[in-house]
């Protein structure tokens, strides 16, 4: 087996031949998160996207993140460790499905949460975040029907801070959040009766409504380090661990294992390597490849997300 250390100086040459930026996913095993140029949720990943200028980009996290630097980077080359790197709110919300509820209630606007195909991308009016989907919710006017997709996890939450009647959601779910149960909450919180709650939007309402604080990966890190208070349970992916630890060693993180199994952690977050990093900087593969219409669809709604300030 070859050390960590050596496969990571290969991969910091890589990155140097390549003109490469290395882009990673708080979800990402803690290795990758210690090399990578920046570490953020969606929203900011997809921000240094944008503004990126050299010739690669290493998308650590999974494919739905890398079509969106993808199509923001339509000339530049976008690689990422495994192809396989899916996302079950992905697989929820078909493009055809979605063509189909559009021909069937034409006057909706389709807000889509970036957790989709960049085919449904196409297919939507504005994109949004965990960071800023109530946001972009309300920069739709009050008289405007909407179809928010696919999370109703998510979905449900946005309608509740936007107080948006006409609003329909779709039926996905993330497998991570979905699956934490209150009773699985209940009885970490009994151990640990002092510690506040920070949960994801994409938790069930349940949950939901026992937190202290709700928001993307990186709020709940940035609430967590700013808080006064010294112990949290987190209800999200336990990657968070890496920069919780990082910026606030001295504090405690109690994550909540998902109802079926002992772990919090995104089956396909995990299928990122270290070593398959090194691999797909050798060979510039697996590399995303999307025709040229769906890029150009797909850039004006991801656009007018990132024009929201
Ligand atoms: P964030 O945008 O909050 O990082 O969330 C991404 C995600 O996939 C949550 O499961
Ligand atoms: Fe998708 Fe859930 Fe994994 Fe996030 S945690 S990438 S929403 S499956």
């Amino acid at each position: 087996m070859i050390a960590t250390d050596t496969i990571t100086e290969e991969i910091l040459q890589l990155k140097r031949r390549n003109k490469a930026i290395l882009l990673a996913h708080h979800y990402q095993e803690h290795e990758i998160q210690e090399i990578a140029d920046v570490v953020g949720d969606s929203l900011e990943l997809a921000r240094k996207a944008q503004s990126f200028e050299g010739e690669v980009i290493a998308f650590c996290g999974v494919w739905f993140m890398a079509e969106t630097a993808k199509i923001l980077n339509p000339h530049r080359i976008v690689v990422v460790p495994d192809k396989e790197a899916g996302c079950s709110l992905v697989d929820s919300c078909p493009a055809d499905q979605v063509k189909a509820f559009k021909k069937l209630h034409p006057d909706h606007a389709i807000v889509s949460y970036i957790n989709t195909s960049a085919e449904v991308k196409a297919e939507s009016d504005i994109i949004c975040t965990s960071r800023n989907a109530v946001q972009v919710v309300n920069s739709i006017p009050a008289g405007k029907p909407i179809l928010f997709l696919p999370d109703i996890n998510l979905g449900n939450y946005v309608k509740k801070q936007t107080g948006r009647e006409n609003m329909s959601i779709w039926q996905g779910a993330c497998i991570v959040h979905a699956t934490f149960s209150a009773r699985r909450l209940l009885s970490v919180r009994a151990q640990h009766p002092d510690a506040l709650l920070a949960a994801h939007p994409e938790c069930p309402p349940e949950v939901l409504k026992m937190a202290d604080f709700i928001g993307s990966t990186s709020a709940i890190i940035d609430w967590c380090i700013h808080h006064d208070a010294d112990e949290f349970i987190i209800m999200t992916e336990s990657g968070v661990s890496h920069s919780l630890q990082q910026r606030a060693p001295h504090k405690k993180y109690h994550f909540v294992p998902n109802e079926y199994c002992n772990c919090s952690e995104c089956p396909y977050m995990k299928r990122n390597t270290l070593e398959k990093l090194r691999d797909c900087l050798r060979s510039l593969e697996p590399r995303v490849e999307l025709s040229p219409e769906i890029m150009e669809r797909a850039r004006l709604p991801i656009e007018r997300m990132l024009a929201l300030r």
